[in-house]
């Protein structure tokens, strides 16, 4: 409760590692935005903090809000911070620390298949070395069978895709084209455990669904560009009927899962959009990659986690399966399938009264981030952002290059008059 006259303060802290540009955009354009909202009575006002990391009993008192995390799918002291206080103290977490840390890649693409999505024929392969502890060289003696990798490889089809089974980043993945090529990848994996997956083949568009609590944003990637270049700015890139699978898709996986902030890598072929890659904890978001689409994420991020603080959103923290299961047993078209799974994802993320709010609330913030993204601070940050990344004969090209994208966003969204 607030005293009158005196709003209440919500904080929203920033669990951060080598994040730099978006954290700059996302703070300056929540102070020039200086929100005050009323709700349930009350006058609510937004501060964020970055936060450090630090001994805490397992008792104390947090004083966030909301938290958005980038560190929990590697550095452990923040992980289990944040399980603390999401358990203990009702803190809303982006993303569910529970479920990014049990659920990998594998996990998502048996839980899609359960619901039906199309997913490529995907194997998991035992992996090719072991450590050589006791107790594991016992076991591999004794249980594991001999297989035939060649047979795996006929069965699954070429080309395929040697895959980490919990992988991301590219990190160890080898596209083979028949068995020679699948042995000789197969025979440098290493301990890692890996999937072989069909290759999608035909495909004519990478779209990566980058989902924030219930919005999904589109973004067209080519992976055959160099870094800076494969995200490609196409405000269209899929449209009607075709967007709103993406859309669902992007929405269904992350309600699933309990993951506010996460992307969905989709490839179209065959008229579908075929899953390969949705269990990104910590999506790409520097300005170097995403340029033109970087102020949509920005913005989505800052409505999303405004909504969650000024509402208190509580922690949804175990995953409730069994309703989508029992869409995927109902004799229904896919695509009626995949609209009763959106609803339970809307659900789950409250979409409807987070759009109420935002239609009330947030009308002017839009404004707010497109001047931010015209200024001349902003192009500081980009620099920044370029300057950590590449050589220093190449700042001032890149910079401009990013920039310029980014202001062919504004000039694709305007502010309405
Ligand atoms: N089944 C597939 N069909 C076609 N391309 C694929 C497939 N799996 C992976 N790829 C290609 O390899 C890249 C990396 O694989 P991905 O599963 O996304 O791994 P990571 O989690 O490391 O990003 C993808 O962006 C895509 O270009
Ligand atoms: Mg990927």
């Amino acid at each position: 409760m607030s005293t009158p006259g005196k709003p209440s303060v919500r904080l929203i802290g920033l669990s951060l590692g080598a994040d730099l540009c978006w954290p700059l955009a996302f703070e300056q354009i929540l102070h020039d935005l200086d929100l005050t909202v009323e709700h349930e009575g009350e006058a609510v006002r937004f501060e964020i903090e970055r936060i450090t990391v630090h001994p805490f009993s397992l008792t104390y008192k947090p004083k966030y809000n909301v938290v958005i995390d980038r560190l929990t799918h590697w550095f452990a002291t923040s992980r289990e911070w944040l399980k603390k206080i999401t358990l203990m103290d009702g803190v809303y977490v982006l993303n569910n620390p529970w479920t990014l840390q049990s659920m990998e890649k594998h996990t998502s693409y048996v839980a899609m298949m359960r619901l039906g999505l199309p997913i490529p024929e995907t194997w998991m392969i035992p992996p090719k070395e072991y450590g050589d502890d006791g107790d594991t060289q016992v076991t591999v003696s004794r249980y594991n069978r001999l297989f035939d990798l060649g047979e795996i490889g006929d069965k699954v089809g070429y080309p395929a895709f040697l895959k980490p089974y919990d992988g991301g980043g590219w990190v160890g993945v080898s596209r083979v084209t028949d068995s020679a090529s699948l042995h000789e990848a197969y025979d440098k994996s290493g301990t890692r455990v890996h999937h072989l997956q069909a290759a999608v083949q035909g495909w004519d568009k990478l779209v990566r669904g980058v989902g924030m609590g219930p919005q999904v944003m589109l973004f067209k990637y080519d992976p055959g560009q160099p870094l800076h270049g494969r995200y490609v700015a196409d405000p269209g890139v899929l449209e009607g009927e075709e967007a709103w699978r993406a859309e669902a898709n992007t929405r269904v996986i992350n309600a699933f899962f309990r993951w506010d902030f996460n992307s969905c890598e989709m490839l179209r072929a065959d008229g579908q959009l075929h899953l390969i890659d949705f269990a990104n904890a910590c999506p790409d978001s520097q300005v170097t990659s995403l340029h033109y689409y970087f102020p949509q994420l920005v913005i989505s991020l800052l409505r999303w986690t405004i909504f969650c603080a000024a509402v208190k959103r509580k922690p949804v923290l175990n995953p409730d399966w069994q309703p989508y299961f029992d869409i995927a047993d109902l004799d229904l078209s896919a695509d009626e399938k995949l609209r009763r799974y959106d609803a339970l994802a809307k659900q789950h993320f409250d979409a409807d009264r987070f759009e109420a709010f935002c239609a009330e609330h947030l009308s002017g913030l839009h404004a707010v981030a497109h001047a931010y993204f015209g200024t001349e601070a902003f192009r500081e940050v980009v620099r920044q952002k370029v300057a950590a990344l590449f050589p220093a004969h190449e700042v001032d090209t890149f910079t401009d290059h990013f920039f310029d994208q980014i202001q062919l966003w504004r000039s694709h969204n305007p502010v309405e008059a």
